[in-house]
């Protein structure tokens, strides 16, 4: 490892923050997480070295204080849904709070940041992409030695897209889906740590935007077959074309979490593969999915039945 390096994480308690955290702190780096919510993610301090703060992200003296010290910010807050309409929410995960972590960071004296963007950020007419492309503008146009990671969607242990489809394939005999035809790159987590790692550790990044894309290409519909493959289920996965996808994802805008919504419906107009290879330029071989998620859903399989054993077990 190169020397360690104080790390502060924001939004390190997700998915690919727990897996980036993760990997910092066993190699040996000090790793700060904030989080709006730190009571549910104490498990994180079981990690060497890692302090885990309860910081508001769009509160600017917190954020400068938390980052207080720090060699490097790596910002992984994002959002796939808003709570209302209107790209309000959007903005403010977004856009507004890139703004507070470049100023936190220009506060704290924080020369490196890390951010997570997206593939096809700034394109298209989804408020998720659209804010996306905004604030990579604005981390692009800091004083601050940046990186700008892309990912396609990405896969590995807790990811929410072949466990998503895995949950709803087991209780569904037939899956209706929008823009069936969407084309996906994914990209296993391991590898997307592991490239930001590298930005962090190795200078001649500084500037860099890299795409994160896996070496399979597949439609929406080919992974929710894989998927249902892998679990040993026989589904009708049902392609709905775009008037029928346009109501199903109006119908999920009404829907508590939004399960799919009108935005979503919006960004998987464009597909999400990429055309300059980030893996590539930082020396990565990306992990094939068959290598993960074959295992991953026979775990997941083993997991629901002993569920199922259980509720069984306190019923009688
Ligand atoms: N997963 C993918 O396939 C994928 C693909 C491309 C890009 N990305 C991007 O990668 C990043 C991490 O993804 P993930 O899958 O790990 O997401 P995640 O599991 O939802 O984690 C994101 C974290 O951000 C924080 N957060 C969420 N909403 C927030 C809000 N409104 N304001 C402030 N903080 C908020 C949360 O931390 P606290 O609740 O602890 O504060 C959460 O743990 C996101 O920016 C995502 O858009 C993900």
């Amino acid at each position: 490892m190169s020397t360690a390096q104080r790390i502060v994480v924001v939004g390190g308690s997700g998915f690919i923050g727990r897996h980036l955290v993760a990997r910092l702190a066993n190699a040996g780096h000090l790793v700060t997480v904030t989080s709006r919510n730190p009571s549910g993610h104490g498990d994180l301090r079981l990690l060497p070295g890692l302090r885990l703060l309860q910081v508001d992200p769009h509160d600017p003296a917190a954020l400068a204080a938390a980052f207080a010290g720090a060699d490097a910010v790596v910002n992984l807050v994002g959002i796939l849904n808003e709570r209302g309409f209107g790209g309000k929410g959007f903005r403010r995960a977004h856009v507004e709070l890139t703004e507070r972590v470049i100023a936190a960071c220009a506060t704290a004296g924080v020369a490196d940041l890390v951010q997570m963007s997206a593939l096809r950020a700034g394109e298209g007419d989804s408020h998720y992409l659209r804010t996306r492309g905004e604030a990579e503008a604005l981390v692009r146009a800091s004083a601050l030695r940046w990186r700008i990671v892309r990912p396609s969607v990405v896969f590995g242990p807790g990811d929410g897209l072949f466990n998503r489809f895995a949950g709803l394939l087991r209780l569904l005999p037939a899956l209706p889906i929008a823009r069936p035809g969407a084309r996906f790159a994914p990209v296993y987590v391991g590898d997307v740590v592991e490239a930001m790692v590298r930005c962090l550790e190795r200078p001649d990044t500084a500037g860099g935007t890299f795409e994160l894309y896996g070496a399979r290409i597949m439609t929406l519909r080919e992974i929710v077959a894989y998927t249902a493959r892998h679990l040993g289920l026989r589904r009708w996965v049902i392609g709905l074309p775009d008037p029928l996808g346009r109501v199903q994802a109006l119908v999920g805008d009404l829907l508590p979490g939004k399960p799919i919504s009108s935005d979503n419906f919006r960004s998987l107009k464009l597909d999400s593969v990429g055309s300059r290879d980030g893996l590539a330029a930082l020396g990565i071989a990306p992990t094939p999915i068959d290598a993960v998620v074959p295992q991953m859903l026979a775990g997941g399989r083993h997991q629901a039945r002993l569920d199922q054993y259980r509720q069984h077990a306190r019923r009688r």
